[in-house]
């Protein structure tokens, strides 16, 4: 197999070459009308974001790490404020955190669905408790309901970080609609992808939504008299062109990675490798985007497993291998190794598969058959 061609994890040139024709004219007719910044094209999109999510307003910023940044400024949370999160999802969740002067505090995972635990964070809770960040994480929405319970008792915001969840959906309601405010990411590789940084802001609330496009503006209204403390997080214009050719094409793609999920389901199945490989549980009430599909290796043979991908040329990521608790910037957290043992096992044992909707059966075969070859060669070694 060492002469196959390469399987990478994730393929954005083809949702490009789908739509390249549109795409082009897209970024041409912005190139040409001038409107380099901010514009129609802006508000059209934020339009299409809103719709979709089912909210009243969506703000368009630079990436989702300053749209989670604009959550956090709009809801008014700074120095002496502490903000509950998971130790594991990206660092930008707790970076927006830190940087607004806030204190994170972690709450465990679930183990089967490696979000937040709602458990824990009820433990989390004290005086100085300004929000809950639910992650929805791989393309799963987090279990919202018992987080509203105890958002509702203690009178939190929910922020949603659904960076990795555009298109998901939680009791048939979708990911950004499910909280306070929704933090989006059009990073490429998400199942809505610029063709570089951009993000969005979706809400309910028309004085967040006022707020945040202040706030992504140097905190400006009118032109050059400063309200209040922003910075640039405009979302380019091009960008926003860009998505607009892409928004309707989403759910095609997520019906996409869905079928490829369902194949990889039933080819673990079919190769009798349900023991070695954990699937991502899609739990009910759930619709999974699958912007990852995320299983655990059993064993403690996953690091094994990667080096083995790689001699095959099978494209496979971590998410993530160190959780955001033992991360050397964030030691002065005080958390320490034990911690949270829920995130450091998933650290340390679950690892990506190639994931996106246009791969094919033969190459998911191909895939899940090198796992089996895997398995194979340590039993003889093992004998
Ligand atoms: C869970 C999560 N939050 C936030 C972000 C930040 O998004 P961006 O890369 O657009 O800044 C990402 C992106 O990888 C993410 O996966």
């Amino acid at each position: 197999m060492s002469g196959s061609r390469a399987i990478p994890l994730c393929d954005i040139n083809l949702s490009f070459q789908q739509l390249e024709t549109e795409i082009l004219q897209a970024v041409e007719r912005v190139i040409v009308s001038g409107q380099l910044i901010n514009g129609p094209d802006v508000k059209l999109l934020e339009n299409g974001l809103a719709a979709y999510c089912g909210v009243n307003a969506a703000v368009g910023c630079a990436s989702g790490t300053d749209a989670l940044s604009l959550a956090i400024h709009a809801l008014d949370i700074g120095p002496g404020d502490e903000v509950i999160l998971p130790p594991y999802t990206f660092f930008a969740t707790v970076g927006s955190v830190i940087r607004a002067g806030a204190t994170p505090i972690f709450a465990d995972i679930d183990p089967a669905s490696y979000n937040i635990d709602p458990l824990q964070v009820e433990n989390c809770i004290t005086k100085k408790t300004k929000a809950i960040i639910a992650v929805h994480l791989y393309g799963q929405c987090a279990d919202m309901e018992p987080l509203w319970r105890i958002a509702e008792r203690h009178d939190l915001p929910i922020i949603e970080d659904a960076a990795q969840s555009l298109g998901a959906e939680y009791q048939g309601k979708r990911a950004g609609s499910l909280g306070a405010i929704g933090c989006l990411s059009f990073y490429p590789s998400k199942n809505l992808g610029g063709m570089g940084d951009a993000g969005a802001c979706v809400t309910n609330d028309p004085d967040w939504a006022r707020k945040m496009e202040i706030l992504r503006g140097h905190g400006m209204d009118p032109k050059y008299y400063h309200k209040t403390m922003g910075w640039n997080a405009r979302i380019d214009t091009i960008q926003a062109a860009i998505l607009r050719v892409k928004l309707p094409y989403l759910d095609q793609w997520i019906a996409g990675r869905r079928n490829v999920a369902s194949r990889y389901d039933a080819l673990i199945q079919d190769f009798h490798l349900t023991d070695y490989l954990e699937k991502p549980k899609a739990l009910p009430k759930r619709l999974h985007s699958y912007n990852q599909y995320v299983v655990r290796v059993a064993n403690g043979e996953r690091d094994a497993l990667i080096q083995h991908f790689k001699a095959q040329k099978i494209g496979c990521e971590v998410y993530y291998p160190l959780p955001l608790h033992l991360q050397e910037c964030l030691i002065h957290l005080g958390y320490g190794p034990g911690d949270f043992p829920a995130s450091e096992e998933a650290a340390r044992s679950t690892m990506a598969l190639p994931m996106f909707p246009e791969l094919g059966a033969a190459d998911q075969a191909r895939v899940i058959g090198t796992v089996a070859d895997f398995v194979r060669m340590r039993h003889r070694l093992a004998a």
